[in-house]
């Protein structure tokens, strides 16, 4: 049985402060290194950099097992394990960069260089297949001037993370995947999440390469699923009578395809699954075969867009009047509720085509407004809440599923406003005397 103490954890993002937090909750000594001095300053004080659920009070609470700083030496040398969690981001052809990882290679290498004794270094960082083997292997080997296997081991070990409950999903996840170069690897990382999840947890241990490739995978199967339910929608707003909310609640009673991420609703985005969606296609470009599965599940969720636009058109078309003089709430702005990440959401781009085509918006998130002002400028009027965004509006539309409107007070809405829910969130509502149209049904109103 291998017992780790102490860990290290390079780059403290949105990803890597959570995972040192945890670790540092649960008793390991934990240095975390960042080049950023001051996320480093502010961790240092018990104060998270970073807006996640359950974040603050963590790092406060970890205060005492948690050190964070620019030294690589210090981290290195006074650790058992490093978790190298920097971002990797995609180039134009899908890939992966590894410009920061190889970055902090160099400088673990030389660190690994004097350290006598065993240190094993882990990818948690998403990567390209063949990366873990062909480069972090052979640049560590070469700046170290040590061997893996003998001198230090390697494990490419990814989260399954989602942005707004971070924490909970690493200490409660399905499964972990671990990529090993040895079994010593290995057994060294499942003892760690023994001793750190919450639940009982499955392992997945394999090699390094069918981890990178499971990874992404995984990501692009999810993908597919969330497109899948999309398309059906799709379909569905064309059949009178037709509901896909009915459709998938049952198809997700289906062992075979459970009920996860089968709900009709946006295109999905954010910061993992559009990019290991391309990345899987990328993958399959460079080893010569064709992910054409995976690529036309990126066109159809780009295509969800205009899908909402076209309907929302459709809708508003009806009253008859210039696009101009027609007032559009936007609740919602981030790729997903609980956070204030807007990457590559698709609420936010129907925000920018229905500004394009001329219609007036109004929009209104919890969180994430700040990040959506620096994209929408001043192309949109912002509300401080709710009511603010859906006053004067005749079209209101719910484009994130924010818990906080399921709470919509019906009675003070303006006579004559449309809601167009993505979320189907308020349906069935008492009291909402509105014309109400959901994402996914065609109940044969106009
Ligand atoms: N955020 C997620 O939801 C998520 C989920 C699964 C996987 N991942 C993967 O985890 C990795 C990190 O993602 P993230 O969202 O936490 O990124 P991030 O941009 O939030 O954080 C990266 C951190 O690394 C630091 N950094 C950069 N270069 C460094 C260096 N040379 N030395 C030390 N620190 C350095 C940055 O200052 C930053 O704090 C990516 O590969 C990503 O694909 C992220």
């Amino acid at each position: 049985m291998y017992e780790t103490k102490k860990i290290s954890v390079v780059g403290l993002g949105k990803l890597g402060l959570c995972v040192a937090a945890c670790f540092a909750d649960k008793g390991y000594k934990v240095i975390g290194v960042d080049i950023d001095t001051e996320k480093i300053e502010k961790i240092n004080k018990g104060i998270s950099p970073i807006d996640e659920t359950g974040l603050s009070s963590l790092v406060k609470k970890a205060k005492k097992n948690l050190k964070a700083e620019l030294n690589y030496e210090n981290a290195i040398m006074n650790t058992d394990v490093s978790f190298i969690v920097v971002a990797t981001p995609s180039l134009a052809d899908g890939s992966f960069s590894n410009e920061y990882l190889e970055k902090t290679l160099y400088k673990i290498g030389a660190v690994l260089k004097k350290k006598k004794g065993y240190h094993l270094i882990v990818i948690t960082s998403t990567v390209m297949p063949q990366t873990t083997e062909k480069i972090v292997k052979f640049l560590l080997e070469k700046v170290s001037g040590k061997k893996c296997g003998r001198d230090f081991g390697l494990a490419y070990n990814p989260e399954f993370i989602a942005l707004g409950s971070v924490i909970h999903d690493f200490l409660n996840p399905d499964f972990v995947l671990i990529g090993e170069a040895s079994k010593k690897d290995g057994d060294i990382l499942e003892n760690i999440y023994k001793k750190t999840c919450d639940n009982k947890v499955r392992f997945a241990r394999m090699s390094l390469l069918n981890a990178e490739i499971a990874k992404i995978s995984l990501n692009c199967y999810i993908t597919t699923k969330i497109t899948f339910a999309n398309s059906l929608a799709g379909i569905c707003e064309k059949v009178k009578g037709a509901d896909s909310h009915v459709i998938t609640k049952a198809l997700g009673l289906d062992s075979r395809i459970g009920s996860k991420y089968i709900r009709p609703g946006l295109g999905y985005g954010g910061p993992c699954f559009p990019r290991d969606n391309v990345a899987f296609s990328a993958f399959a470009r460079k080893v010569e075969a064709r992910a054409k599965l995976a690529e036309m599940v990126d066109e159809v969720n780009r295509d969800q867009v205009l899908r909402i636009i076209h309907r929302i058109n459709e809708i508003l078309s009806l009253r008859g009047r210039n696009k101009k003089s027609e007032q559009i709430a936007i609740l919602g702005l981030s790729y997903k509720p609980n956070t204030p990440i807007i990457e590559d959401s698709q609420v936010l781009s129907i925000a920018q085509v229905l500004v394009s085509e001329g219609y007036r918006v109004c929009v209104y998130d919890p969180q994430a407004l700040e990040s959506a002002r620096s994209v929408l400028g001043d192309t949109v009027k912002y509300a401080k809440n709710v009511q603010e965004c859906l006053a004067g509006a005749d079209l209101g539309i719910i484009g994130v599923p924010w818990n906080e409107f399921k709470r919509i007070n019906a009675k003070k809405l303006k006579k004559g406003i449309i809601l167009f829910d993505c979320w189907r969130l308020l349906e069935g509502k008492k009291g909402l005397d509105i014309r109400y149209l959901g994402v996914g049904s065609n109940k044969g109103e106009k």
